[in-house]
């Protein structure tokens, strides 16, 4: 039988994700453990439980489930909003909690709240351009950055920042404020549209076993 491939994001997800696999059966311990160990190899496969896994950059887990190259995804919701990817989302996992807001110095709120053709830097340019233009009808230059965004403010590259925020500790640190809310954020697993049918059985019994220890009824989602 071919197995289920989940593509699983690298990084502030990935302890958590094993966790939840881990304490719902999907995973055996030893594989969590060759995982866990963070050695260089990128795939993980066990037979008897006819799953396999491989480790992912976030931004890329949508693209590997949209073209099947994995059947399952668990990845951020920052990551699939930005993907614009076609997918099923199916379940929120409830980890990974936080949200994506607009940053920037508080003499920037009026601004942000009514101006026009004022600078955005982000990590997250389709977020940005969809909350800005398309929600709240403003026009802006969106600058596309790699990380540390909350430096563009400061330094005079940009009037405001796209980003998610978690403690918060970022933003103080750097004399920057939340002037907008856009989205809440956590990890959710997605499916492949094909795999959805084709693996219909097997993909629901998994979704089955997550929701039992995240403690969901059939018909909370
Ligand atoms: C993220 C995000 C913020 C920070 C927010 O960056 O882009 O910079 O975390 O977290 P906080 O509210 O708890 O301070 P990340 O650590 O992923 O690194 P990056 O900025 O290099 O992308």
């Amino acid at each position: 039988m071919k197995p289920l491939v989940v593509a699983l994001a690298k990084g502030r997800l990935s302890d958590s994700a094993m966790e939840l696999l881990c304490r719902a059966g999907v995973v055996p311990d030893d594989l969590a453990s060759a995982i866990k160990k963070r050695s260089r190899r990128l795939i993980f496969e066990s037979r008897e439980r006819g799953i396999g896994f491989f480790m992912a950059k976030p931004s890329d887990v949508p693209t590997y489930v949209e073209y099947g190259a994995a059947d399952i995804g668990i990845a951020g919701k920052d990551a699939l909003l930005e993907s614009g990817r076609n997918l099923y989302e199916m379940l929120d996992l409830g980890f990974g909690s936080c949200r994506m807001i607009v940053a920037g110095r508080e003499a920037s709120r009026e601004l942000v709240a009514r101006g026009n053709n004022f600078r955005v830097a982000t990590k997250y340019p389709r977020i940005a351009l969809d909350y800005f233009v398309r929600r709240k009808q403003q026009s802006v230059e969106i600058i596309k950055l790699g990380g540390s965004v909350e430096l563009a403010p400061i330094v005079g590259l940009s009037d405001v920042i796209v980003d998610i925020v978690e403690t918060g500790g970022t933003l103080r640190e750097n004399g920057l404020v939340v002037l907008e809310e856009i989205a809440p954020i956590s990890a959710r697993m997605v499916v492949n549209r094909a795999s959805m049918k084709i693996e219909h059985a097997r993909i629901v019994e998994l979704i089955k076993m997550i929701k039992a220890v995240l403690g969901k009824n059939e018909c909370d989602e």
